[in-house]
């Protein structure tokens, strides 16, 4: 098991918006949290990177307690959730916004500048061609097409060199065809690379397709996980949330 919550509670003055859930996410699997709107999955995400600290309960990551943590280390450990490409490097270009990644993670300041570039060149061309950006290396980060901006952003995400990668709700805003493409792009990385995937996502097709494991929230609490079938077989989801239409 990779990480693990432990009755992990988050209250927002009245409002209990993650309710003593705990949850084992494995190694390598492509796990996905659904729920409906306001269900609590996107404050789980922030317990779980350290966005938001815990009311009560526990975090663990490869068995050590980081509920204390802050979030850079947690990065700093391989705990990652998707970056807003549009708020971060606009003015630099494809390839420059990945080594900005990579140096930043590994805490290389910019007086090194252009020998880290010769040190990590490789490793910024193997992330750009598994997102299939390599073609727009030299593009500024605001003109691509709002798809490649999501490539982007999970390529700036890579160039962390995450074992746990959270996604919440990836493929938003997408077309069907960006969609499709983005979803292959997340099994290739979690096959090739190994990574854990942890992702939200409202679109049933979707999470259907790909998660190996699903942990349905309703109201902040658990009331379902496990394989998608014995998901969509549970009475309570049907009820609460799939009604019938997955
Ligand atoms: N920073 C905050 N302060 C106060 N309340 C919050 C905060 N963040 C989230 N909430 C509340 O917590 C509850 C859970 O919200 P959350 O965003 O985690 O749901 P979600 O499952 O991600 O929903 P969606 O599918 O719409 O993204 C909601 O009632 C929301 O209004
Ligand atoms: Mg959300």
């Amino acid at each position: 098991m990779l990480l693990q919550t432990q009755s992990i509670t988050k209250e927002f003055g009245k409002l209990r918006a993650v309710n003593h859930v705990s949850l084992d996410i494995n190694k390598g699997d492509i796990h996905a949290i659904i729920g409906p709107n306001g269900a609590g999955k996107t404050t789980y995400f922030n317990l779980i990177t350290g966005y938001h600290p815990a009311t009560s309960g526990k975090v663990l990551f490869k068995g050590k307690e980081i509920t204390h943590q802050p979030a850079y280390t947690r990065c700093t450990l391989g705990i990652t959730r998707s970056f807003q490409i549009t708020s971060i490097y606009p003015k630099f270009t494809v390839y420059e916004s990945v080594l900005m990644a990579l140096l930043s993670h590994r805490k290389v300041t910019l007086k090194f500048f252009s020998s880290a570039n010769k040190f990590f060149k490789e490793k910024v061309w193997n992330i750009l061609e598994d997102v299939e950006l390599a073609n727009q290396a030299d593009t500024l980060g605001d003109s691509i097409s709002h798809g490649d901006k999501k490539r982007l952003e999970l390529a700036i995400t890579l160039g962390t060199e995450p074992e746990l990668l959270l996604l919440d709700e990836p493929t938003c805003g997408m077309s069907s065809d960006e969609t499709e493409s983005t979803m292959a792009l997340i099994q290739k990385l979690s096959a090739e690379r190994g990574i854990t995937i942890l992702f939200t996502e409202h679109d049933m097709s979707v999470v259907f397709g790909i998660a190996k494991r699903i942990s349905v929230l309703h109201q902040g609490t658990l009331i379902a996980d496990g394989s998608p079938q014995a998901v969509r077989a549970s009475e309570e989801v049907q009820k609460v949330y799939l009604g019938g239409t997955a």
